[in-house]
């Protein structure tokens, strides 16, 4: 049984408030002490790539691992939203997360910010909308795996559609980002003085004078129609190329044991600051020993559960267990795999302040590295370097 499978059960037993047998002494050579408390058992048990680390982890490191569940949840009429930025994982320095849902008709606020938004949908249907700087507009319904992105500064919005609106996820190209301190329309109209109001858009005094003085934020709102009625034609037409894009339903580079989808300005022209990939690795897959010349990365753990081991050079390593709503910040350049522990598929986007995705893989690198070369650093038997992949296999 792996060490997971046994922490599982062991999380089982907690619940059923049986006594929790779980320790940290590692079996491969018994370090380690019984723990007689006071601890948080069903935390110990989740953690147990922490609790127990493996005898190769090494060294001190900032913290890379923070989960949704852990975050302040701000709920309002019509949905809610929390967020993970560089106050919650100092090392976040690049990105930011949040995860929303709006109900059927919820809407988030027009508003806009300074840095750009990605979007993933997790669950349901929303409709998004946007106006550029030439008078472009834009309008699009986007489901499961479809993705958009607003770059800094367009103003834009978001709505549940029905039958149950949506969920999505959204990165931000910058740690110190908050969903709070965002640029909203009614905020702006109330801290106009109204004769102004009146003059810029040439309305009668006190046109505004309805308008909520609360900030809406995200409001309940009626299910709007299909995007044949909605839709205003701007005379300037759509916008050059659209803020969608369709994630999943991209032909995915298929191994074995996964998948894999990359999207970035390649494929989705208008994503300039972030590059992603999403990532499938079935039960004992393992996303390989890599690392990214280029950015930070961003994981979001959609499905399933398993471990991340991060090699910091300087003999230093640190290995985190990672399950669904967990995000790992892994800094640029540092080496590291994703292991799938557990019955079911894991599913996760690795999210760059990038325009485009690029990865090293260990195994291409010493399998395109002349043999004599590799077998001097590895002492590799020759049969084990006639392996080597020279094609890369992200999921093997
Ligand atoms: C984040 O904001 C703080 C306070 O304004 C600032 O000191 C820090 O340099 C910012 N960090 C990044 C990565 O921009
Ligand atoms: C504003 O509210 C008042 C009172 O409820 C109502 O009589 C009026 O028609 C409203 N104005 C607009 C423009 O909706």
């Amino acid at each position: 049984m792996t060490p997971r499978s046994k922490a599982v059960l062991v999380l089982l037993a907690c619940l059923a408030s049986v006594m929790c047998v779980i320790h940290p002494i590692r079996q491969s050579d018994g370090k380690g002490a019984t723990d007689y408390g006071p601890r948080n058992s069903i935390i110990d048990a989740i953690n147990i790539e922490q609790f127990i680390p493996p005898a190769t982890d090494s060294g001190k490191f900032p913290n890379l691992k923070y989960s949704f569940s852990y975050s302040h949840m701000r709920l309002q009429n019509g949905g809610w939203t929390r967020e993970i930025t560089i106050k919650d994982l100092p090392t976040s320095a690049s990105l930011a997360g949040v995860n929303m849902r709006l109900k059927a008709g919820g809407i988030r606020e027009l508003h806009w910010h300074r840095e750009a938004e990605w979007g993933y949908v997790l669950y349901g249907t929303c409709r998004i909308t946007a106006v550029d700087t030439e008078g472009r507009n834009f309008i699009d319904d986007t489901g499961v795996g479809d993705i958009w992105y607003f770059p800094s500064g367009i103003p834009h919005s978001i709505q549940g559609l029905g039958p149950d609106g949506c969920e999505f996820a959204l990165i931000f190209d910058d740690g110190n980002f908050s969903e709070d301190s965002t640029f909203l329309v009614a905020d702006w109209i109330n801290r106009t003085p109204p004769e102004i109001l009146s003059k810029n858009f040439g309305f009668e005094d006190g046109a505004f004078r309805n308008i909520s003085k609360e900030e809406l934020y995200i409001f309940q709102g009626e299910v709007p129609g299909p995007i044949s009625e909605e839709e205003i034609k701007s005379p300037k037409g759509r916008v050059k190329s659209p803020y969608s894009h369709r994630m999943l339903a991209q032909e995915p580079i298929k191994t074995k044991m996964g998948t894999a989808r990359i999207t970035d300005s390649k494929n989705f022209e208008v994503s300039k600051t972030i590059a992603a990939a999403l990532v499938e690795v079935y039960p004992n897959g393992l996303r390989e020993l890599h690392w990214h010349p280029d950015a930070d990365e961003w994981t979001y753990i959609i499905t399933g559960r398993g471990r991340l081991t991060v090699f910091a050079a300087e003999g230093k390593a640190r290995t985190y267990g990672l399950s669904a709503g967990d995000v790992a910040y892994i800094p640029k350049s540092m080496g590291h795999y994703i292991e799938n522990t557990g019955q079911d598929t894991m599913t996760f986007l690795e999210v760059f302040k990038s325009k485009e995705f690029s990865d090293i893989s260990l195994n291409q690198w010493l399998a395109l590295t002349p043999k004599n070369l590799v077998r001097a650093h590895t002492q590799l038997s020759k049969q084990n370097i006639d392996k080597l992949n020279k094609d890369k296999v992200p999921v093997v």
